[in-house]
């Protein structure tokens, strides 16, 4: 089974830096802490009206941060022309908008495939690993390899914001889903909502590669610091993989 990557969403530092409108704390120096504390990715969403992250914060981290970025993105002709500028290691398009999304909250690319077509091949074709956020349903899986995306992220808030019976089903669906993308030869992410409580099943699913968590472990560090947050999620995915 392949290692178990850990991509850290940084967005939520920010969220805290802009509660005051300075520059402290700084989603940067987050990341290069990350890395130090065993992250193999960074990832931030640079969203349409700034809320978190910066166009100044990407820059940044282009220039200081060794990890790869995987840049969340809505799919606008705006946030291309950034992807394609900066060139990060990957882009993952997210819905923004109500009307991107599907009911549970992942992108809808099955119902928009001629507006995302242009911009996946002018994201794929700068040598950008693309990967669109969906809901673990096969059309969206049918419409990412379509679009020629080389990788899904499996939206995993379902999962995690249920428990009991309904947990378990989402469960399954992740299963299967990470199945699905495994025989259409893409490469599988998960993420959104996950937790040490959480992580371990979601990580057990040998056909995920990578999974990218913020919000948890940005709060965790209040209590425990960043680093010693980052190590126990890192623990707890290792030790799912290793089927312990
Ligand atoms: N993956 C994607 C595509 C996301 O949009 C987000 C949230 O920004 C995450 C993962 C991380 O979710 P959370 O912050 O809840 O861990």
């Amino acid at each position: 089974m392949g290692k178990l990557r850990l991509g850290v969403n940084i967005d939520h530092v920010a969220t805290i830096r802009n509660a005051r409108g300075g520059a402290h704390p700084d989603p940067v120096r987050a990341a290069a802490l990350a890395a130090a504390a065993g992250a193999d990715g960074i990832t931030a969403h640079l969203r349409e009206d700034r809320r978190h992250i910066t166009d100044d914060d990407i820059d940044r981290l282009m220039d200081t941060i060794a990890l790869p970025l995987n840049l969340e993105m809505a799919a606008t002709p705006e946030m291309v022309e950034i992807a394609l500028r900066h060139k990060p290691h990957a882009a993952c398009i997210v819905p923004e908008r109500r009307e991107e999304r599907t009911t549970e909250g992942g992108l809808d690319a099955a119902g928009q495939l001629e507006h995302l077509r242009p911009m996946v091949g002018a994201l794929v074709e700068a040598g950008i690993r693309v990967s669109l956020f969906i809901e673990a349903d096969p059309r969206q899986l049918d419409a990412a390899r379509a679009l020629g995306a080389p990788v899904v992220e499996l939206h995993t808030g379902a999962y995690c914001d249920h428990a009991g019976p309904r947990r378990d089903k989402e469960l399954a669906r992740i299963q299967a889903a990470a199945a699905q993308a495994a025989a259409l030869g893409l490469e599988c992410h998960a993420g959104h909502g996950l937790a040490f409580e959480t992580v371990a099943p979601i990580a057990a699913i040998a056909a995920i590669a990578e999974l990218n968590i913020g919000h948890f472990l940005i709060g965790e560090a209040i209590f425990t610091g960043l680093d010693a947050s980052i190590r126990r999620m890192r623990q707890l995915m290792d030790q799912a993989r290793a089927g312990q």
